[in-house]
């Protein structure tokens, strides 16, 4: 952990990640500890926290560490921790224990616009990144003043989605969507009925976020149409844009998907909507019979993104089944590819407490050309993982289809 504002997040981190099971050790750095106190560490992780190597001299601490570990996290990482992991220097516990580590070791950065986009911290990150070291975006917002801009902390969340997901997967980083521009939908639709209430569905938009999150932090240009969630922080390195009605999210998605080279419809879009909109509260009256609410059919919008694709596009849809008397969550998924048509199809059982507002999700991955594959269950950014994966062999095959022409 470095020295910044943002060391007092990493509580909420290491809260997070031993709640999800995990043994944490905490190597601060001495800056870190004029933020937040060894003895809070020490109580959240279980462990005694040090930052020298002249501590527990026998026990030999700063190779142990680093070569017991599955995973060494940098939260936060500031400008100054980058340049000396760049360049091998090693005056301290937590220095030392990066050149010690055999395992992922993923950057969460955080400090001052001005200074990660200084040459020295672009140069540093690059060449950390050469290296396989994950060094991920940080968001924009509000940095420790009044001060607003790119090198916030990511949210503490975020990052415990991102860890669990290189320990199940270590590769699950690469930066090998870099360059690709992708807009990702997420997220409930509100269908208003009066100036109070509306139709809504129960769609979280966590699964969608963290699509958007790790295609960002795999170096996409990630778009995020945002519809209603359990309120989710905006992810790093990842543009949003808030909206309501599937008529608003159809709108954006039309207008996103022109430049777009991959479209994902994660979001949770109402299939009707009240036929009227009562310009006043509607009114519950004993001389008149209650009201009756008409709908009428929203577009479809995955349907229409499909039939104006841009050449090569790739089109990934969702499908969120319960399975019924006529077929099962597959059985369902599978008549839904060949509905949508989109290229692949992420199927998700839903229900009985499973996928809706959940921290894990699974299911199965059809492509166009039949193939399918099962997802485990896992955090959400593992699932979004996969879907990457699945897209980057969907550009590969165009990229050398279009060379072949
Ligand atoms: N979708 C869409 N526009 C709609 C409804 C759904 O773009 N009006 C998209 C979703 O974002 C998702 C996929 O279509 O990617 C499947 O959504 P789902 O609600 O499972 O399917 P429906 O078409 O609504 O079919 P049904 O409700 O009959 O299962």
């Amino acid at each position: 952990m470095g020295g910044g504002i943002a060391a007092y997040k990493a509580c909420e981190v290491l809260r997070g990640l031993t709640e999800t099971g995990h043994d944490v050790r905490v190597v601060p750095t001495e800056a870190a500890l004029n933020f937040v106190g060894a003895a809070t560490f020490e109580a959240l992780s279980g462990h005694p926290v040090h930052t020298g190597v002249f501590t527990e001299v026998p026990e030999v601490q700063h190779v142990r560490i680093g070569k017991e570990a599955d995973l060494v996290l940098v939260v936060p990482a500031t400008a100054n921790l980058l340049a000396k992991a760049a360049h091998g220097l090693a005056d301290d516990l937590l220095t030392n224990t990066l050149l010690t580590a055999r395992c992922p070791i993923a950057f969460f950065p955080a400090m001052h616009t001005e200074m990660w986009e200084h040459p020295a911290t672009r140069d540093n990150v690059a060449l950390l990144r050469s290296r396989g070291l994950v060094v991920t975006e940080p968001a924009a917002g509000r940095l420790t003043g009044k001060d607003t801009g790119k090198g916030r902390l990511a949210d503490p969340a975020d990052i415990v989605d991102l860890a669990r997901l290189l320990l199940a997967q270590p590769d699950a980083l690469r930066r090998d969507l870099e360059g690709v521009r992708i807009v990702v939908s997420a997220g409930g639709t509100r269908e208003p009925l009066d100036p109070v209430r509306y139709l809504g569905n129960r769609s979280s938009g966590k699964q969608g976020y963290a699509l958007a999150r790790v295609a960002a932090q795999r170096g996409a240009e990630v778009t995020l149409v945002a519809g209603h969630t359990v309120t989710l922080p905006d992810p790093a390195g990842v543009v949003v844009q808030h909206i309501s009605t599937a008529e608003e999210l159809r709108q954006a998605m039309h207008m996103a998907a022109k430049t777009a080279d991959v479209v994902v419809m994660a979001a949770a879009v109402a299939d009707f909507r009240p036929a009227e909109f009562a310009a006043s509260k509607i009114k519950k009256s004993d001389d008149h019979p209650d009201p009756t609410i008409t709908l009428e059919r929203n577009a479809d919008i995955l349907v229409e993104l499909v039939s104006n694709r841009t050449p090569g596009q790739v089109i990934v849809g969702f499908a969120a089944e319960t399975g019924d008397a006529q077929g099962s969550v597959l059985d369902h998924g599978r008549a839904k590819l060949k509905r949508k048509s989109s290229d692949l199809l992420v199927v998700n059982a839903v229900g009985d407490g499973k996928a809706f507002g959940m921290e894990d999700n699974g299911g199965w991955l059809l492509a166009a050309d039949g193939t399918e594959r099962s997802i485990p269950f896992g955090a959400k950014a593992q699932l979004a993982a996969s879907v990457w994966d699945a897209v980057v062999g969907f550009l590969k095959d165009r990229a050398s289809l279009d060379r072949g022409k």
